[in-house]
């Protein structure tokens, strides 16, 4: 025996932790991995071919879509439709819902919603960057083709929720709602092993991260909060390390391991903030909650809100609770 325990065990043992422990998810989680890997091929040789740098087309909210953003998305679209356990998706990547036509797919108790490559901004330049995703039991009839209700569901709903972060190694964080574990990617046998069981985040941390040049944009109460951050008070160890990579997996993921604060408020440009509720706030929301930690947008909890639609934003605050406490009272 090796003593290592590869994510399909893991995932297999944990099966009875499931409400509707039918086996289903099991494979749903299946299939996202070995998506999952596919893209952390690819995204391990960008320099090497030619699949870096942009498109020629723009995604819904305007942003111009990179060459791996939809090559991770096709992963996940195949490797769903093909799956048998999810009934439609949508992705950060199609402007609308994606739902499964095939009468094999329509049995499917799942949807899934997923940001495929997160902190596309920083492909180029060879920084870590990340897929989300999260998974909700279908509302509409087993049988019958899914649709938008499906996804318009709170995060508080979500079955289960995870990330990789393709950085100096390869990690996906999940959980099911007992607890949050964390896998490295062993390349050479190819396999997710466990190597970050029972994770917990710090109740209180030292890192705040958000993007600071957006200052002139924020409110009084997160510049308030910032000055905070950056007092020299011996008692409280402040001030606190500044951490910021523009990619939220890679933030967010060195917050859990360390402690710390992910900001991303509202602007006067950006009344919502930036990111999207279905598959980065939400799914991110319920790994920190289940983590011990905090997820709010200031006023109220994140996986409260109600969800009107599929690329609706949020502001996000998110991490150790004491910190997160602690910059409510600023706001
Ligand atoms: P995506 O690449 O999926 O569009 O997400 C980018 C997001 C998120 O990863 C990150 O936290 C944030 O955008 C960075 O935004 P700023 O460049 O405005 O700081
Ligand atoms: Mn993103
Ligand atoms: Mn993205």
């Amino acid at each position: 025996m090796s003593g290592v325990k590869t994510l399909s065990e893991f995932i297999i043992e944990r099966q009875d932790d499931f409400p509707y422990a039918t086996g289903e998810l099991t494979r749903l989680l299946n299939d996202i991995v070995i998506a999952t890997k596919i893209i952390n091929r690819e995204v391990n040789k960008a320099g090497l071919v030619n699949i870096i740098g942009a498109t020629e087309s723009e995604n819904i909210q305007g942003e111009t879509q990179q060459k791996l953003d939809v090559m991770a998305d096709n992963q996940f679209i195949s490797a769903l439709q093909n799956g048998g356990e999810a009934c439609g998706l949508a992705s950060e990547e199609n402007d609308h819902e994606l739902i499964f036509k095939s009468d094999f797919a329509k049995k499917g108790n799942y949807v899934v919603a997923f940001d495929p490559l997160d902190g596309s901004s920083n492909i180029d330049v060879n920084v870590s960057i990340g897929t989300i995703f999260s998974i909700f039991r279908r509302k509409s009839k087993v049988g019958e083709e899914a649709n938008l209700q499906d996804f318009l569901q709170k995060g508080d709903e979500q079955v289960a929720a995870g990330y990789i972060v393709y950085g100096s190694s390869t990690m996906l964080v999940y959980t099911t709602g007992n607890g949050v574990n964390g896998f490295t990617l062993d390349p050479s046998i190819g396999e997710f092993c466990l190597s970050h069981p029972n994770m917990k985040i710090k109740e209180d941390g030292k890192i705040y991260s958000l993007n600071e040049g957006n200052y002139p944009f924020f409110s009084q109460g997160v510049r308030d909060y910032i000055e905070y951050c950056k007092e020299d008070d011996k008692e409280t160890n402040r001030p606190f390390s500044a951490r910021y990579i523009g990619s939220m997996v890679a933030d967010f993921h060195r917050n859990l391991i360390k402690g710390g604060i992910f900001i991303y408020p509202e602007t006067t440009k950006a009344p919502n903030g930036k990111l999207r509720i279905l598959y980065e706030c939400n799914p991110m929301a319920f790994i920190m909650e289940q983590a011990g930690g905090a997820a709010t947008t200031g006023k109220q909890r994140i996986m409260d809100v109600e969800l009107t639609e599929l690329h609706q934003r949020v502001p996000c605050i998110m991490g150790s609770k004491k910190m997160v406490e602690k910059m409510l009272t600023f706001l």
